[in-house]
């Protein structure tokens, strides 16, 4: 049977598509592909609170939730992210990809619904989100990224009363370094009854007067929602959150296959997402030094004529269109010691593929000028006579 597998890959080489773990060996100056937007994957203070947690509990939780697997510092963690979020309730998982596969699956049961859900789906939703939607069997209509008159449209068009609605999309976009409008997402939930998935993964420490998230800045008191978020970006470590209702928390303990069923988040990884949660309202410099710094790249780049996607984030996607020519620019400039991440599809749409360049709080205007020096004597240019 192997060989279905390996002609899989083997289509996937021929194609340029083939994936292949990047070297741990290569020197790198500068990393622009890590997600520790706020450099806490380090913090002493976080890892301290590792390293006591490891002593205090070992570095197992042992069991489910609902079995062994419960302790005294998850239940603690999750009244202050409900305390963050606003929100009455939270629910911790072992990542946020589990945490969309799984909670959303469930949202959209048949077993709960009184009538089939149709969901209104941000086309660039991530794969989590996908594959959970997929996993419900749900129906559901794709609407173009941050369009809200596409959205409204297609509102208009396929809601009725008998059935359930949802809309799931991502505040902050991974891939496009835009913000959700979430207000007006927020109005149209409200006017027509949908319920409202929102993904905060890129998020989360970084926006909303404390750093906890765009959901803090609207009022969803209106829509029944959910609000999932990671501790794998600006948190610094591993795992995700549901923020929600005691309603959905208890429906979450009663019905997600993935909580029920998995064994619960270390004690390790929790106790360090609860020391880093816990410094976010105090890193409102560094989240400037992030947003600053991703600003000056996009100017400098976009003088150039190089083309840049998304503002207001400190993830600056530069878009070059083909695979190859990506992937090229992805090389050039790790033997320059500058790592980005090259993004293609699948996991963006054909002939969008793009340098995925993401901003941290540790860097600073020397090497965001360096990099952006690079990138523009790399990208050939109409205007450089190409
Ligand atoms: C929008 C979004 N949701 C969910 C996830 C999954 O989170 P995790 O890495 O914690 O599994 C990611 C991670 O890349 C993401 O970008």
């Amino acid at each position: 049977m192997y060989h279905f597998y390996n002609q899989y890959c083997a289509e996937q080489a021929a194609k340029s598509r083939l994936r292949a773990l990047p070297s741990v060996d290569r020197p790198v100056s500068f990393d622009f592909s890590s997600n520790d937007y706020l450099g806490l994957a380090t913090h002493p203070d976080v890892v301290n609170a590792a390293i006591e947690a490891a002593r205090q509990c070992g570095v197992g939780s042992t069991g489910s939730r609902l079995l062994s697997g419960n302790y005294r510092l998850i239940e603690s963690f999750e009244r202050q992210i409900a305390q963050s979020k606003q929100t009455e309730a939270a629910v911790v998982f072992s990542s946020g990809y589990q945490a969309n596969m799984t909670v959303l699956a469930s949202l959209l049961s048949r077993r709960v619904l009184p009538a089939p859900p149709i969901v209104f789906f941000d086309r660039l939703n991530h794969s989590s989100l996908y594959n959970a939607m997929f996993l419900s069997g749900a129906q559901y209509v794709l609407f173009e990224r941050n369009d809200m008159d596409d959205l409204r449209r297609q509102l208009q068009k396929y809601c009725v009363a008998s059935r359930p609605a949802f809309i799931v999309t991502e505040t902050v976009h991974g891939m496009e370094g835009d913000l959700l409008p979430i207000a007006q997402v927020v109005d149209l939930a409200a006017s027509y009854n949908c319920f409202l998935y929102l993904d905060e993964a890129h998020a989360t420490g970084l926006y909303g007067p404390q750093g906890y998230g765009l959901s803090t800045t609207v009022d969803l008191s209106l829509v029944s929602h959910i609000v999932m978020g990671t501790f794998s970006k600006a948190i610094g470590g591993a795992g995700a959150y549901i923020a929600c209702n005691a309603v959905m928390q208890q429906f979450i303990l009663n019905r997600t296959a993935g909580f029920i069923y998995s064994t619960a988040p270390s004690p390790v990884s929790v106790a360090a997402a609860a020391q880093a949660w816990s410094m976010i309202p105090s890193l409102a410099a560094q989240r400037q030094q992030a947003f600053s710094l991703a600003d000056l790249l996009r100017r400098l780049l976009r003088a150039c004529g190089v083309v840049v996607m998304g503002d207001g984030t400190n993830i600056v996607p530069v878009c070059l269109g083909d695979e190859c020519a990506t992937l090229a620019l992805k090389n050039a400039l790790l033997n320059e010691g500058m790592m980005v991440s090259a993004i293609r599809p699948p996991t963006v749409p054909t002939g969008t593929s793009r340098l995925r360049i993401a901003i941290n709080a540790r860097h600073d205007s020397q090497c965001v000028n360096q990099l952006a020096r690079a990138i523009a004597q790399h990208v050939s240019l109409p205007a450089a006579g190409g």
